[in-house]
């Protein structure tokens, strides 16, 4: 039976944490969706065509996995694509809470869906979309936790910003 899962997020941008997980998660599912959110309230650093391909760019040599975007519930996504698993990233026992949230929440509004949980590596225990942003926005350097075009883009962000 083919087992398809969906991997929801803002990536905001994407990081080494962020495909830690999908590559897991590409190893126990068939297929991996991963579901780039397009919220139109929420101001992101990336639009969701860059946070798209900067993802993409990233995802050669795994066979299993694709890249979309949704915008609204994710459960209505999930509904819409026959999909009823979700996966999330658990990194520390301080996501419990907010993930929980989520996972009730969307549980609450469709009942045939499970969360998944997968925890990265222990390198990417501290490691978060925010942190990345902010430090790029001081001018630091964080390579050894995002792929290279995502440094790229964040320095392409600051030199814009700058101008
Ligand atoms: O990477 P993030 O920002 O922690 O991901 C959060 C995400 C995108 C999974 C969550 O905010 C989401 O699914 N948003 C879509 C709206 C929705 O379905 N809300 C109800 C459950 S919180």
């Amino acid at each position: 039976m083919k087992r398809v899962a969906v991997y929801p997020g803002s990536f905001d941008p994407v990081t080494n944490g962020h495909l830690d997980i999908i590559r897991r998660a590409c190893g126990i599912f068939s297929e991996v969706v991963v579901a780039v959110l397009h919220n139109r309230t929420k101001k992101a650093l990336f639009s969701p065509d860059e946070r798209l391909e900067l993802i993409r760019a990233n995802l050669k040599g795994l066979k299993n996995v694709r890249v979309d975007s949704f915008s609204g519930l994710l459960v209505d996504y999930m509904k819409k694509n026959n999909i009823s698993v979700a996966i999330r990233g658990l990194r520390a026992v301080s996501d419990l809470e907010y993930e929980f949230q989520i996972a009730h929440t969307n549980r609450s509004l469709y009942n045939k869906m499970e969360t998944v949980f997968l925890m990265p590596s222990d390198k990417y225990v501290y490691l978060s979309s925010s942190m990345v942003r902010e430090v790029a926005s001081f001018g630091g350097k964080f390579t050894a936790f995002i792929p290279r075009n995502v440094a790229r883009a964040l320095a392409r962000k600051n030199r814009e910003k700058a101008v």
